[in-house]
């Protein structure tokens, strides 16, 4: 079991991360408890979560359906009602079982609910284990943008099972993979490395671990994302923009199957601005390559894709701006790359695929 301090609170992982929670809740004093799921993790998580901590056996269940849909502004008022209704007061506990989806959305209603409420996140995909649930973002899209509203807000702790993967999707498994891939690609050279030679999941237990470590690290330095932290949005500025565009339509992506083509995208505009060098770039494109055999883009609208870069949290005045390697494990935020030298970009990314 490893436990990693974080921004006041503490992240637990290993196989005995339910009794810890089970330990936790014994020893707090909560009202009342209320647990988010999605129409999976009610089915596959929560039974051994119950078993694993018999105080949560009288809790309310807030089921959602899965998938990015849910991170919505109805779903929010759904929860902020069911919290009413069930006369959820400031001493009640929201525990989010389950993906990213289920601890932005969850998060966000209680940094919300009664100008905030405690909760904890009990990650159950890859993607929310090694990333999505540290680090304190909450928040829902809106208005066809992701992420567009949302809070900073630190749960009260954290409980990485890595059982609960047994069940979830090789899909979705590689959409963790994906933000595992960039961590390292933008801060641990070494961590790369054995990304590279990854056979299995046998090791996955570690590589979550190293995974929040190295974000938790970013996060502690640069709480409120206004510098440092900015580096963990590589491959996100354009891998949104992509993300945003098809989401709803027959060709959507998962978060982290954009991610990877934002990745080899801006990992092309690094090399354009020679920040990046050829034989790292070429090592990048084909390790992404052949861990997720990305599909090409030349059905996206780029006038539609510049809309929507213009709408990004970093664009300032219409520039954009974005962060780049300038070699693998090492990144540098706030870089300016024209119209021009994105379009180039793509055009590369999608000749090499
Ligand atoms: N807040 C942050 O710092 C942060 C960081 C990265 C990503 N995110 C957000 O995370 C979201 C993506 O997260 P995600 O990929 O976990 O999506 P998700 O929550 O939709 O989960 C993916 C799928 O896996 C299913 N699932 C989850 N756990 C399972 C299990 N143990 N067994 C079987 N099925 C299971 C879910 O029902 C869903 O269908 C995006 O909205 C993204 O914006 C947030």
């Amino acid at each position: 079991m490893s436990l990693i301090k974080a921004n006041g609170y503490n992240i637990a992982i290993g196989k005995d991360a339910l009794k810890t929670l089970s330990a936790y809740l014994k020893k707090s004093k909560y009202s009342s408890y209320f647990i988010i799921c999605d129409e999976n993790t009610i089915r596959f998580c929560l039974p051994k979560l119950i078993m694993s901590c018999p105080a949560l056996k009288d809790a309310e269940i807030l089921e959602l359906e899965s998938g990015e849909e849910s991170k919505s502004i109805e779903f929010s008022a759904h929860i902020w009602q069911t919290l009413i209704e069930n006369k959820a007061d400031k001493n009640s506990l929201i525990i989010n079982l389950g993906g990213g989806v289920v601890s932005d959305l969850g998060g966000f209603c209680a940094s919300t609910y009664k100008r905030g409420i405690d909760f904890i996140n009990v990650p159950t995909s890859l993607l929310a284990m090694a990333d999505a649930s540290v680090g304190g973002k909450t928040g829902i899209d809106f208005a066809g943008l992701k992420n567009s509203i949302g809070t900073f807000a630190q749960p009260k702790s954290v409980f990485v099972n890595p059982g609960f993967l047994e069940t979830l999707s090789p899909r979705h498994y590689k959409n963790g993979l994906a933000e595992i891939f960039k961590i390292a690609i933008i801060s641990d050279k070494k961590f790369f490395e054995e990304l590279k030679n990854l056979k299995g999941d046998h090791k996955i237990e570690s590589i979550i671990t190293k995974s929040i470590a190295l974000k938790n690290k970013l996060v502690l330095k640069d709480p409120f994302d206004k510098g440092t932290r900015n580096i963990l949005n590589f491959g996100h500025t354009i891998g949104h923009a992509i993300e945003s565009l098809l989401l709803g339509t027959t060709n959507e992506l998962l978060h982290g199957e954009a991610v990877v083509i934002g990745m080899m995208i801006e990992s092309y505009i690094a090399f354009d601005k020679k920040m990046l060098s050829k034989k790292e770039l070429d090592e990048i494109i084909s390790v992404l390559k052949k861990e997720f055999a990305p599909q090409n883009i030349l059905h996206l609208n780029f006038v539609s894709m510049i809309e929507l870069l213009k709408n990004d949290k970093k664009t300032f005045k219409n520039k954009f701006k974005l962060a780049l390697i300038n070699k693998i494990g090492a990144c540098k935020y706030n870089l300016e790359a024209s119209e021009a030298q994105i379009k180039k970009a793509i055009d590369l990314y999608n000749s090499t695929i």
